[in-house]
């Protein structure tokens, strides 16, 4: 029964950790993320996922990073116990996925947790148990060197929780999505997925962003898009954008999944998509061009610290972040050939994005932008389409 006496007490630690949960933790594709983050932290080569019944009945993860010894293993169960940061000044330069070290315990204190781990210089490894936030084993187990987190009846503590997930099929489908923007973030990285005991996707560690693609998505697919051009040399020092576009002049407008990673990390910001918005040809009504963009720039430029599980980034210079966008799509679309376009319009774009500035970050309302010039088009634009992919010609130059 609940005290409501007016007196102020500190919550109990599994208490916290399941309302912390509520945050982390939203459904099984939540779990494969914080799990995939801390596998790619770990330093793995190799990620296996594996889920059942969309993930509600089980959600695995093994990789073969650095692995934990036990007093680690048994320090990742505490709430705000990472490895990543160390003091406040970290977080403006943080350069791994995670470091509130929340994820681990709110999942365990969820679910029917397995942490199976061992370092790679460790004669043997260790196991621990969780059950709904309560520790129940804790041995010493045989296993190959890294970490395999096993989740089991996820919400079997929070039936509130567990009303609000959706069919298998759709919890799965939103599995899948994690599942790809990971190993579209992290082409190195071999991936596979595996659903109901059936593989769906063996991702050999790739050369390059190309052959990750291909990968995922087929030559057929692979061949509508556009690699974005090298950086300018003005760019060098600030913001970095590389990745590939959809060609505009398909005669069927499609409407495809729109991928943005700021220094590796899958993120979404407005400003992202505004720029995105203007600097793409606008035919045939608003157009979504497939997108994937790969941002990178001084980790202290940009803030991800918004929001515990959103991929909401904030930008210190969302001018620069513009013109890097704008630069790079209307290169890669031949929308500025010369030298003397680009700096023309490189002023519209700064005059554009001014005016968005003290609109605040709102870009919905399109109505108060004013549209930079529009570069048109041209008739027969030069479309430099994507080398060639033969399984046999993997050696091509990572576009990052
Ligand atoms: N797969 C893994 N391999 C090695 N270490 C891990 C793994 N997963 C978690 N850890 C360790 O446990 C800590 C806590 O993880 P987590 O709760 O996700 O917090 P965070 O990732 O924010 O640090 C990590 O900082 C890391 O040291
Ligand atoms: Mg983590």
């Amino acid at each position: 029964m609940a005290a409501r006496d007016g007196h102020v007490h500190v919550l109990p630690l599994h208490v916290a950790n399941k309302i912390a949960a509520g945050e982390v933790v939203e459904r099984p594709a939540s779990v494969v993320k914080e799990l995939v983050e801390n596998s790619v932290d770990a330093g793995a080569t190799n990620i296996k996922v594996s889920i059942a019944q969309g993930g509600r009945k089980l959600v695995s993860v093994r990789d073969d990073g650095c692995g934990m010894t036990k007093d680690d293993a048994l320090l990742s169960l505490e709430r705000q116990a990472t490895s990543k940061i160390l003091d406040v000044d970290d977080i403006e330069n943080i350069d791994t996925l995670g470091f509130r070290g929340e994820a681990i315990p709110s999942i365990a204190s969820v679910s029917r947790f397995s942490l199976v781990t061992r370092r790679h210089d460790a004669d043997e490894g260790t196991q621990i148990v969780v059950n709904a936030g309560e520790l129940v084993e804790t041995s010493t187990a045989g296993c190959p060197p890294g970490t395999l987190v096993e989740v089991r009846d996820l919400f079997c503590n929070v039936p509130a929780r567990r009303k609000f997930l959706r069919s298998f099929a759709t919890e799965e489908g939103r599995v899948k999505g994690i599942f790809t923007v990971h190993a579209l973030a992290h082409p190195g990285i071999g991936f596979s997925l595996v659903v109901d005991g059936r593989e769906l996707y063996r991702l050999a560690p790739a050369t390059s962003l190309a052959d990750r693609l291909l990968d995922i998505y087929g030559a057929d697919f692979v061949e509508s898009l556009i690699p974005l051009p090298p950086p300018s040399d003005a760019q060098r020092n600030a913001v970095r954008v590389s990745g590939y576009i959809e060609k505009p002049n398909l005669s069927m407008p499609t409407r495809r999944d729109q991928y943005v990673f700021v220094n590796g990390r899958p993120a979404t910001a407005p400003s992202i998509a505004y720029a995105v918005r203007e600097a793409y040809p606008h035919r045939q009504g608003d157009i979504k061009p497939a997108l994937f963009l790969f941002i990178e720039l001084p980790a202290n430029q940009v803030d991800v610290n918004v929001h515990p599980t959103k991929r909401e980034v904030r930008f210190r210079d969302n001018i620069a972040l513009k013109r890097a966008i704008t630069e790079a799509i209307e290169g890669a679309l031949g929308l500025r050939p010369t030298a003397s376009n680009v700096a023309a319009s490189e002023m519209a774009t700064s005059e554009t994005t001014g005016t968005n500035r003290t609109n605040g970050t709102d870009d919905t309302d399109e109505t108060k932008i004013p549209h930079s010039p529009t570069p048109q088009l041209s008739p027969t634009p030069p479309t430099p389409s994507l080398p060639h992919h033969h399984s046999n010609s993997r050696t091509r130059a990572d576009p990052n």
